[in-house]
């Protein structure tokens, strides 16, 4: 593959590259700016870049290329203090990130996985396995047939379905396989903005529309032209939001905060949650003309428990994604994929991913995956009396416990923001509010 490598410490920087080199063409930087520089006339498979560098950041990179070639992959190095930089690089369409000090042989293996991926998705597009899907049971098959059958249109599609069944990889999924698949795919969490800032994340704003906007900024909406918006739990849209975003999807154009010009653009629409928005609607939670807007295909994904055919092809997907951490582990024991099999999985196939990574952390140097090392959250109580919330509490004791009390590391395993986390701990009184 063609890679650029951009890194601003020199050493690093030549280490790397010379690693690479032995599997790949690569073009290796100190300088960011000469880099971005290089990105006008050369397209990547991948883009490896340091987060933090003088000049222009790993940040700036990735919305270069986010912008102008949304098929090359963006990977960040990250030190533990801007994990949260690159935790919102991948909301914004990054790949991934590692963590400083960067593991050469993990991070071939990832450019190994991306290179086997770019090659199913030039030869296999229709497979369902694009960027991994994982599934064997009979609904999920379904599920994919129609996501394809939909993704050749240019159809508003609404995924729904438990938080972790996978509504995020079926619409990149709808995406790889539309005639979009080669412009941008660009996703907006409504539920992770401020209500203040709503507006001009989504359209964006002129200078000078408020104090603090001291340049034009492009909204989400207009980084997505051509491509594929996908608006993540858009119940949680506000209000007077809704109104806005409702005349956007009819008129294809909206107006940035200060611009009295409006400003068009060709986008397909994918929006998920994993609320009951017909419930939201019943209560005027949720506005009816939207719902009928975005209500044209819906896809509800089944929780993992209505389909454990897909839970051990799920599992030893996730032990060759997590291999690196136990490279002689040779598979699961019959007695642990009894007990995986056994567990209803509240978090679905994010939690199922969780329990596998704990788990090969826990065998590191062992051969065998065994029960003792699938830790599962509370289950000394049959399934009827357990409350989501009581199993959410001991589960997020017992990861807290796993990192020795080690937040940060604990809300990315738990794959929520700190934020999240803290007010999580409040509210089931583990820490004084
Ligand atoms: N079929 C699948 N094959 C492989 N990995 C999967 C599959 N489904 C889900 N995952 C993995 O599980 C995790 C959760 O998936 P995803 O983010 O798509 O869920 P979601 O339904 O969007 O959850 P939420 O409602 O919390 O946003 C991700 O890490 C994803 O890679
Ligand atoms: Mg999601």
């Amino acid at each position: 593959m063609k890679v650029m490598l951009i890194e601003d410490d020199e050493v690093l920087c030549n280490t790397l590259a010379r690693v690479l080199k032995k599997y790949h063409r690569v073009d290796a930087f100190t300088d960011s700016a000469l880099a971005l520089e290089h990105l006008r006339t050369n397209e990547y498979d991948v883009v490896l870049t340091d987060v933090k560098m003088p000049g222009y950041t790993g940040m700036d990179i990735l919305k270069r290329v986010l912008e102008s070639s949304p098929g090359t992959h963006v990977i960040l190095f990250t030190g533990y203090g801007t994990v949260d930089e690159a935790v919102k690089a991948i909301k914004m369409g990054a790949y991934d990130y590692i963590l400083k000090p960067v593991n050469t042989s993990y991070l071939i293996l990832k450019l190994e996985k991306i290179e086997e991926m770019k090659l199913t998705c030039r030869t296999d597009r229709r497979s369902g396995n694009d960027f991994q899907f994982i599934f064997k049971s009979m609904k999920m098959q379904k599920i994919v047939d129609l996501a394809l059958n939909v993704a050749v249109t240019d159809s508003t599609v609404l995924l729904t379905g438990e938080t972790g069944v996978g509504k995020n990889m079926l619409a990149r999924l709808i995406h790889d396989n539309s005639r979009r698949k080669m412009r941008p795919f660009v996703s907006f969490n409504c539920a992770n903005i401020q209500e203040s800032l709503f507006e001009g994340e989504l359209f964006g704003y002129k200078k000078g529309a408020f104090t603090g906007a001291d340049r034009d900024k492009r909204g989400i909406v207009e980084l997505a032209n051509h491509g594929t918006l996908l608006v993540d739990e858009i119940t949680e849209m506000p209000l007077n939001m809704q109104a806005k975003f409702l005349k956007f999807i009819e008129e294809k154009s909206f107006f940035k905060l200060g611009d009295n010009h409006s400003t068009g653009v060709d986008v397909r629409i994918i929006a998920t949650t994993n609320s009951d928005i017909d419930e939201l609607v019943r209560n005027k939670k949720f506005r009816e003309d939207l719902y009928y807007r975005i209500n044209v295909f819906r896809i509800h994904i089944p929780p993992l428990r209505e389909r454990k055919e897909d839970i051990l092809p799920l599992a030893s997907h996730f032990v060759e994604k997590f291999r690196y951490i136990n490279p002689e582990v040779s598979g699961i024991s019959e007695e642990a994929i009894h007990k995986l099999m056994s567990y209803d999985y509240p978090g679905n196939v994010r939690e199922l991913s969780n329990i596998i990574e704990r788990a090969m952390i826990l065998s590191r140097g062992k051969k065998w995956i065994l029960p003792i090392h699938i830790i599962l959250p509370v289950n000394d109580k049959t399934p009827e009396s357990l409350r989501l919330d009581d199993i959410v509490r001991s589960h997020i004791i017992s990861v807290l416990d796993y990192t020795g009390g080690d937040k940060a590391k604990a809300a990315k395993i738990l794959g929520i923001d700190r934020s999240t986390l803290y007010r999580k701990l409040k509210e089931y009184g583990l820490i004084k509010s």
